[in-house]
């Protein structure tokens, strides 16, 4: 049975500690948008730019873009979007009420006599099913009619599609090369929710990689690879993640091959990224929609072709997601219940809070003066109010790794303690060695 209750009780931490906030929250709230506060919008920029590091910075074979949400509409055309990019829905006649066809709580047939609202009750006032595009359509310039419309981008990976030649010959790749994009995508989703999983805007980590037509196959299990270990390597418990496969019925339009990278979440396994085979598909769809030749010259082989892509895409979002729930723990200490978000350290939006024990005897002073210095290399946090163990906690909570105390000693010999959020242990550490002590710890965990 899904454990709901640990859903609720990170919902209500991310509130507390300032991770994510209800969009609009003193309007009531829109459904299923979602704000990050001051840490969470460290923590996903720090997931951002892992993955961003590890795609662009250490490769020499990807480049990165940042191509915008608007595009031309014949893209969505092109790709199947406006065609294809849609969930089958059905009416209340009475209550007005809409579901996707396929809702578990309709009893009957959508459309017949016997099919039963889910909301009010009443038999036979649900309609045929329709289809309903997932695309959020908006108008361009001052005249809202149809040759006006555009869409919001319901993935960032058709920016890639339409720069690809560009990227190519201004970067001089060659092929087999890729371009990484990160950014915002929107989907009108039918049914969204668990808090941050499934909303209607939301950002995309997208990588597409043009290889040569036969060599697909094998690039794809590469990157599966590679992306797996990538999820391990934000110190996900191994157990929690799990390959699932596409069958013919599942695949998208669009997909040779698929496979995603589940996580066990308290609802059940989800998918956090999606590896893709695409083949020829959206160059073949762009050269055919836009008239404008695609093909890649292969000089070693004198010979033209449509490059294959081989495409991985996660959801910023969904893998933040899976740090909070992955780390979520709670334990008995000393007959209190001790909150922990034990992030791995590359993640953590704090790596070290700063304190003085009490606000007297040059304590404020020597932590301020730490911190200061602290600050120029890690993100760190001054706290000097309230007790001691309570600014443990709230640490804890925020998933920081490191506590460091400026205590009674420390004037008089230079020393300060240092607590480890996962033991508790604390080490007594030389002032002037705090930095090297911080920084080896924190890379030998990168
Ligand atoms: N370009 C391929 C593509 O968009 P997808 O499987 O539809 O494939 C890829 O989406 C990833 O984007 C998903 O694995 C998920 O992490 C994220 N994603 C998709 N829809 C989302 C939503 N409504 N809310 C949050 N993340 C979403």
């Amino acid at each position: 049975m899904a454990d709901t209750s640990l859903m609720d009780k990170l919902v209500s931490l991310c509130k507390r500690r300032g991770f994510v906030f209800q969009s609009s929250e003193i309007y009531g709230g829109l459904g299923s948008v979602w704000d990050y506060g001051p840490l969470g919008v460290e923590l996903k920029k720090n997931v951002k730019d892992r993955w961003w590091n590890a795609m662009v910075h250490a490769r020499d074979d990807i480049e990165g873009l940042d191509a915008a949400i608007l595009m031309h509409p014949k893209v969505w055309e092109a790709s199947g979007h406006v065609a294809g990019f849609t969930d089958p829905l059905v009416d209340c006649r009475q209550c007005k009420n809409r579901f996707r066809a396929d809702d578990p709580k309709i009893k009957g047939t959508p459309g017949q006599p016997d099919a039963q609202c889910p909301v009010c009750g009443t038999r036979g006032s649900l309609t045929e099913p329709r289809m309903f595009n997932l695309m959020f359509r908006t108008f361009m310039g001052p005249v809202e009619d149809s040759a006006a419309v555009v869409y919001l981008r319901p993935e960032t990976a058709q920016g890639i599609y339409v720069n690809y030649l560009n990227v190519l010959q201004s970067s001089r790749q060659r092929i087999p090369f890729g371009i990484a994009q990160i950014g915002k995508a929107f989907r009108n989703e039918i049914t969204p929710g668990n808090f941050i999983f499934r909303t209607r805007e939301f950002e995309q980590m997208e990588m597409q990689f043009f290889v040569e037509p036969g060599t697909d196959a094998e690039w794809f299990e590469r990157w599966r690879e590679w992306r797996m270990s990538w999820h391990h390597s934000l110190g996900l418990t191994p157990a929690k993640l799990q390959w699932h496969q596409h069958a013919g019925s599942e695949l998208a339009h669009y997909a040779k091959a698929a496979f995603d990278v589940q996580y066990q979440f308290p609802f059940g396994w989800q998918e956090i990224e999606g590896i893709h085979n695409r083949g020829d598909f959206d160059l073949g769809r762009h050269q055919e929609y836009s008239g404008k030749k695609l093909e890649y010259f292969d000089q070693a082989q004198n010979r033209r072709y449509l490059p294959y892509i081989v495409e991985t895409s996660a959801g910023a979002d969904r893998v933040t997601l899976t740090l909070l729930v992955d780390a979520y723990r709670e334990e008995e200490v000393e007959g209190e219940t001790r909150v922990v978000l034990g992030l791995h350290p590359a993640v953590a939006p704090i790596k070290t809070g700063v304190f003085p024990l009490v606000k007297k005897d040059g304590m404020p002073e020597l932590a301020t003066t730490l911190y200061q210095d602290l600050r120029k290399q890690f993100s760190c946090f001054y706290d000097d109010s309230g007790a001691i163990g309570r600014r443990y906690r709230r640490m804890d909570e925020a998933g920081t790794p490191f506590g460091v105390t400026v205590d009674g000693e420390s004037t008089a010999n230079q020393t300060v303690t240092v607590r480890h959020r996962d033991s508790m242990q604390q080490d007594r550490v030389a002032i002037a060695q705090v930095p090297s002590y911080l920084s080896e710890r924190l890379s030998a965990l990168r």
